[in-house]
């Protein structure tokens, strides 16, 4: 089985991501981290113990992360997917914080990735913030991962966060700078654009969590907020995760060297294509260009059974 640590801020879609790995006979977690994000770090954790009960699979350890960006000072005020990440669904029972380990997520990835140096694939949703710390305690880190799986970053200069940044990205540019400059293992990274240019439509998202299970009816609860307005579906995070999972459900890839702007006043938190290697650079990131949106789909699916 491929070895996958989690690192999330768990949303809605990191939710789905999470619970595609865990349908998978293929793939074993052996941790997950959180990092504040979609919503604060209390509810991250929160929301991955649920994840973990709805699923029964609450003997994997969850670590807290990061409360906040490396400059300190995130606000929040874009929530995709309700205060509570999970769509604030009233009169929900939500698991309380004991089941949390008490290691720091920075040192459990530490930790953990040293035990299996060479075998683990990394699986980021979130901002990079406990990456970019685990590699300044430890700069050996990403050279011990196999593969590092990131959703975020733009491809064509139009964020969902700000004009020109991507979500993750724009919480903690710095952290995504660090990790995109200095994580030389290889990366693979779902953009925004790939997720968008990938979406599937409201009918499949309907048969998704229209199954009769516990795992679809939990996931129907947590996006009916969200999804009467919606035109097409976008799982953004199920994408690096399926990546990870199954290599062959993404078909194409752009090879090019990466970073991301820090100090632009409109574009800051925004990922630069280096495609001529201006900067000559002699790691370049995978940036997904094409997915196999059947073999996707079934993962999709799989994961709510
Ligand atoms: C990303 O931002 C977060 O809200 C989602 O969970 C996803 O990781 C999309 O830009
Ligand atoms: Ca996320």
């Amino acid at each position: 089985k491929k070895l996958l640590v989690v690192d999330v801020d768990c949303g809605v879609d990191d939710a789905q991501a999470i619970m595609m790995a865990l349908a998978s006979p293929s793939v074993e977690i052996l941790g997950i981290t959180c990092c504040f994000g979609n919503t604060s770090i209390e509810n991250v954790c929160r929301n991955v113990l649920h994840v973990l009960k709805v699923c029964n699979r609450t003997e994997i350890p969850v670590f807290r992360g990061a409360s906040d960006s490396l400059l300190g000072g995130s606000d929040l005020p874009f929530l995709h997917f309700g205060g509570d990440g999970l769509g604030d669904v009233p009169d929900q029972a939500r698991p309380g914080l004991e089941n949390l380990q008490g290691e720091h997520a920075v040192q459990a990835l530490l930790r953990i990735i040293s035990e299996h140096a060479g075998q683990i694939c990394l699986v980021a949703t979130g901002p990079l913030t406990n990456l970019a710390l685990a590699v300044k305690l430890d700069p050996t880190f990403p050279q011990k991962l196999k593969h590092l799986y990131i959703m975020g970053g733009n491809m064509d200069g139009t964020g969902n966060r700000s004009m020109c940044a991507e979500f993750n990205f724009s919480l903690d540019p710095e952290a995504a700078h660090i990790v995109l400059n200095q994580f030389l293992c290889p990366t693979y990274i779902a953009t925004l654009q790939f997720t968008y240019n990938n979406s599937l439509s409201m009918d499949f998202f309907k048969d998704l969590v229209n199954q009769n299970t516990m795992k679809a009816r939990f996931m129907k609860k947590i996006t009916s907020q969200w999804s009467h307005n919606k035109s097409d579906f976008v799982s953004y995070d199920s994408y690096a995760m399926a990546a990870a999972i199954d290599e062959s459900v993404i078909t194409d890839y752009l090879a090019c060297s990466v970073s991301v702007e820090l100090n632009g006043q409109l574009t800051r938190g925004m990922l630069v294509l280096d495609v001529n290697n201006r900067q000559k650079k002699t790691h370049k990131a995978f940036l997904m260009k094409r997915c196999d949106l059947e073999k996707f789909k079934k993962l999709l699916m799989l994961s709510l059974q």
